[in-house]
């Protein structure tokens, strides 16, 4: 479907081209003044110059040859030579009727879809799940389904960090404490156990350990780098020991990405591109790409134009050993050679920007992909706290993501419960559904690249711009229509919507209109915040028509009818935005 602005723009160039002016003039926008007009026009101003003309002249003319327009109820020309325009109540109501009757409200698919790859989460095995982490997973699991819904094809990859010094340290304290292990014995051909010789608490505690005591004892340190080496060499015990540092890691992601409703299409991490390093080396090695710069080997990837020094791009250390930078150069080469993106997109903190340029070039300039490939870096700000520093616990230490989950599940359970009578179970899995909303609202109404505030009351408010806000316009429209259908209403077809017949319930309508546009622009811009900004307007603007309007008791059935289907149409996209945002609605709260 045409988006509405270039349906009503569409009319206007007409009357510019009757009027005898360039029609590209009569593009029309969302009025700067709503208090005055619903939409305005500015090509007169800009004919002006054109045409050699006082610029509310031609609007005058314009607005002459609109007289009879089917579009617009109201064209003025006002000083000093705007266009304010009203949409006919008609053209709207078929503008809704259509975007009801068409899959995805009329969104237009692309002709070429794209497939893109997005590369979020980047958890690293072994080491907690903290809050740092939550951006990534919000942000890339929403750009995600904006996305898809937009027609491409996605592949979401959470580029596990499995493969770093992080599993030496675990390996090193391991050995420190129980040296016996089958694991350790270098004469052992034997099948290794099937069980893993840790829980995930006790990994989670084997990890700052040995990351504290290798940043004050140098010999640790070297026996960690030293089992490191081993681990990427293919020693057999050190292999097996870190699959099982794999598998019990990975279960316990798998369990926390569900409770934020994140889903990977692909687990793969720095560790799968180990075999592809060596031939990837060579190749940069004989095209004369990589050099030997003080032992280390390296691509320059500096531009003329660069205004900051932009260092080598790194490949290997001067000991052999591979880089973050070399898997993920690797990781490019993988995927283009196995899924064939059109685009690759990072989720990433914005502090990795400079990182990111680098091997962005590197793989330009070593031709790891083609020339339309776009690699893109979506970099976010800082989730800080309300002393504007990065978010603590309250003792000040770094907070694990389950524990800040569980704190805003027990407000908001608090909340539900708070005055009322709700079923224990029923109260517990709402508040789950609310605080998820409120976590992930709070963080993607922010533009990405922002650092923000997270600040639990008001994340958590059912008023304001908040999830629970916009939960719980959904709820009271899904009352609404239970209790329709409870009077023995039956769902009411597209063709029941009627033409607006209140300031608000046009207002609420004008709205819905917006709903194709923003999507794309959405997709375009990667920018989820734009999503949370529509339905924020679009919430405030049915609880104003809600407000002000006896739905269920009105007793003109057409019109009754008409309420309803608005209602639904307007459930019906609010549910779309928030699971492209990743989160849904219950049925009551
Ligand atoms: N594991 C990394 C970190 O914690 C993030 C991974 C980001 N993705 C990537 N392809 N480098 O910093």
């Amino acid at each position: 479907m045409k988006k509405f602005l270039d349906l009503i723009s569409e009319e206007m160039k007409q009357a510019f081209e009757a009027a005898g002016y360039e029609r590209e003039l009569g593009k029309v926008t969302l009025s700067n003044r709503p208090d005055l007009c619903e939409y305005q026009c500015n090509g007169a101003m800009a004919g002006a110059k054109l045409y050699k003309k006082a610029p509310v002249m031609i609007a005058g003319e314009v607005a002459e040859k609109c007289k009879d327009s089917k579009v617009f109820s109201e064209v003025t020309a006002v000083p000093p030579g705007f266009l304010n325009l009203k949409v006919k109540e008609a053209v709207v109501k078929e503008y809704l009727t259509e975007m009801s009757e068409n899959s995805k409200f009329g969104l237009e698919m692309p002709e070429k879809p794209k497939k893109i790859i997005i590369d979020y989460g980047g958890p690293n095995v072994a080491k907690p799940l903290h809050v740092g982490h939550l951006r990534s997973a919000i942000i890339g699991e929403s750009i995600k389904r904006i996305a898809r819904y937009s027609g491409h094809e996605v592949i979401g990859d959470i580029h596990l960090g499995d493969w770093g010094l992080q599993m030496g340290l675990i390996i090193t304290e391991l050995k420190e404490r129980e040296p016996s292990l089958v694991y350790f014995d270098d004469a052992y051909t034997g099948e290794y156990p099937e069980e893993p010789p840790f829980t995930i608490s006790e990994l989670e505690e084997i990890y700052p350990t040995a990351s504290g005591k290798s940043k004050e004892d140098s010999v640790y340190k070297e026996k960690a780098m030293d089992a490191t080496f081993k681990l990427q060499s293919g020693v057999r015990g050190y292999r097996a020991l870190w699959k099982h540092i794999l598998n019990v890691s990975v279960a316990d992601l798998k369990k926390n990405y569900k409770n934020l409703n994140v889903e990977f299409d692909l687990w793969k991490g720095e560790s799968d591109v180990h075999d592809v390093i060596p031939g990837m080396v060579k190749y940069m090695k004989d095209e004369g790409y990589a050099y030997i710069s003080e032992g280390a080997l390296v691509v320059d990837v500096k531009e003329e134009t660069d205004t900051k020094e932009i260092p080598p791009c790194m490949i290997l250390k001067s000991d052999g050993a591979s880089l973050y930078n070399t898997t993920d150069l690797a990781t490019i080469l993988e995927r283009m050679n196995h899924l064939h993106p059109d685009e690759i997109i990072y989720v990433v903190d914005k502090r990795q920007d400079l990182y990111f340029e680098q091997v962005f070039r590197c793989a330009r300039k070593t031709k790891l992909v083609k020339e339309d490939t776009g690699l893109k870096f979506l970099g976010f700000g800082t989730m800080n706290g309300k002393d504007g520093k990065p978010f603590k616990t309250r003792e000040g230490g770094v907070m694990r993501l389950e524990s800040l989950i569980n704190e805003i599940n027990e407000e908001m359970y608090r909340k539900i419960t708070d005055n009322r009578e709700v079923p224990e179970e029923e109260a517990r899995e709402t508040a789950k559904t609310v605080a998820l909303s409120a976590i992930k609202y709070g963080d993607l109404s922010n533009q990405a690249s922002k650092d923000y505030i997270f600040d639990i009351d008001k994340f958590t408010s059912f008023e304001g711009d908040t999830g629970p806000y916009i939960l719980y316009t959904i709820v009271r429209i899904k009352s609404i229509l239970n209790k329709y259908k409870e009077q023995g209403g039956t769902a009411p077809e597209a063709a029941a919507l009627q033409e607006a017949c209140s300031e608000s319930e046009k207002a609420l309508m004008l709205e819905i209109t917006k709903f194709n546009s923003m999507m794309e622009n959405a997709c375009e811009e990667t920018a989820p915040h734009k999503v949370c900004a529509y339905i924020y307007d679009l919430a405030n603007a049915f609880n104003h028509f809600y407000h002000e309007t006896k739905i269920l008791t009105e007793e003109d059935k057409n019109k009754k009818e008409g309420f309803i289907a608005l209602l639904v149409l307007t459930r019906d996209i609010l549910e779309t935005c928030i699971d492209v945002l990743g989160f849904s609605a219950p049925e009551r709260m």
